[in-house]
């Protein structure tokens, strides 16, 4: 196999581009294709000081190389979720990453922070882990952005992610997501704006670019995500596009161009009528917001564990969890 550009050995292919890279045009590939997306959908400008949200996973990690390879001033917020081991090692990751470079990187630990954690809340409230998991990302890395006078939030979500949330979106006709679907959300009043640098790359590509560039990310997938209705989209994306490339690009790209706007007007609608949370300030429809009611109903509760919360532990069937959490339908992190 040889590199489409110099005929050199190649180290991937990329069917969907119908090319094949060594790794020096490979890492070329990689910074072309975000500086293409921050320019085509006008995500950063020079000089904005960005937030990069960092999980320790090859996406995140990625991306804040690759911002800094592009020349931005770019630091780094990671969230210790309490998610086991699975976050101590996600932590290590990204800390080693800031550390080995001398990059600031802001910690959040939910535990140390808040008083809880993730199987904690999902125990207290019955609902998948994912709910409260990703209610508490969007809080934080919120608040950290605004608090830090961040202009940007930017966040790992590649083209692979986008096209499922679309997918679970489409199939389960959540129109006001639809409308919210996008790789950037202007900054409003009480939330930052946030950019998704990473939709052209998939993750495949992502994990080659941190081989590639020598970064250590954390490969587990998040135990508590295991078998939920997001990564079934996922293989199914992968089995179509496994006959033929393209197809997801297609689909997230196309449904940008000629559909998202017509979403707009309801996803604007739902969010009208906010006001500033009673106890954080928050935008919220109620008087406090879903975080600080979180946390005023888990902080107290009685830790526990991840085992107890795994897929086919005995807790799981009893704990008659809403399912409507799991469609896999989402807004956005
Ligand atoms: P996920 O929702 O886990 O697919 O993550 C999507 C994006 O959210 C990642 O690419 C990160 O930018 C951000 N993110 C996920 N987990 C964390 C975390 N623990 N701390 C900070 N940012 C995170
Ligand atoms: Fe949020 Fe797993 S990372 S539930
Ligand atoms: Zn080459
Ligand atoms: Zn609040």
């Amino acid at each position: 196999m040889k590199c489409t550009v110099c005929r050199g050995p190649a180290v991937i292919d990329l069917r969907r581009h119908n090319a094949n890279f060594c790794a020096d045009h490979f890492l070329r590939f990689c910074r072309d294709q975000v500086a293409k997306a921050i320019d085509r959908h006008e995500m950063l400008a020079p000089g904005d000081r960005v937030l990069v949200a960092v999980s320790g996973g090859k996406d995140s990690l990625a991306l804040w190389d690759l911002l800094l390879e592009l020349g931005y001033d770019a630091e780094g917020m990671t969230i210790g979720l309490g998610i086991g081991d699975y976050s101590e090692a996600s932590t290590a990751a990204a800390v080693a990453f800031a550390e080995g470079r001398g990059l600031a990187l802001h910690r959040i630990d939910l535990r140390g922070d808040y008083g809880y954690d993730i199987p904690t809340a999902a125990a207290v409230t019955r609902r998948v882990p994912c709910s409260s998991c990703g209610m508490s990302k969007r809080h934080l890395i919120d608040k950290a952005a605004l608090d830090g006078g961040f202009d940007v939030v930017a966040t790992g979500h590649n083209l692979d992610d986008e096209a499922a949330v679309l997918l679970g979106n489409v199939l389960h006709w959540q129109t006001e997501y639809l409308g919210r679907q996008a790789p950037v959300l202007p900054a409003r009043d009480g939330f930052p704006r946030k950019v998704k640098p990473l939709v052209r790359l998939g993750e495949r590509e992502t994990a080659a670019y941190c081989v590639v560039r020598g970064i250590d990310y954390i490969v587990d997938e998040c135990p508590m995500a295991e078998g939920n209705r997001h990564l079934r989209y996922k293989e199914a994306l992968n089995a179509i596009e496994a006959g033929s490339p393209g197809t997801k690009h297609a689909f997230y790209f196309e449904f940008l161009d000629k559909a998202a706007d017509r979403f707009r007007p309801e996803a604007a609608e739902a969010q009208e009528g906010l006001q500033a949370c009673r106890s954080c300030g928050a935008p919220t429809t109620g008087e406090l917001c879903a975080f600080c009611r979180l946390v005023d109903r888990v902080a107290d509760a009685e830790p526990v564990p991840v085992e107890l919360l795994r897929k086919g532990a005995g807790r799981n069937g009893r704990s008659g969890r809403r399912a409507d959490a799991a469609t896999g339908a989402r807004g956005d992190t």
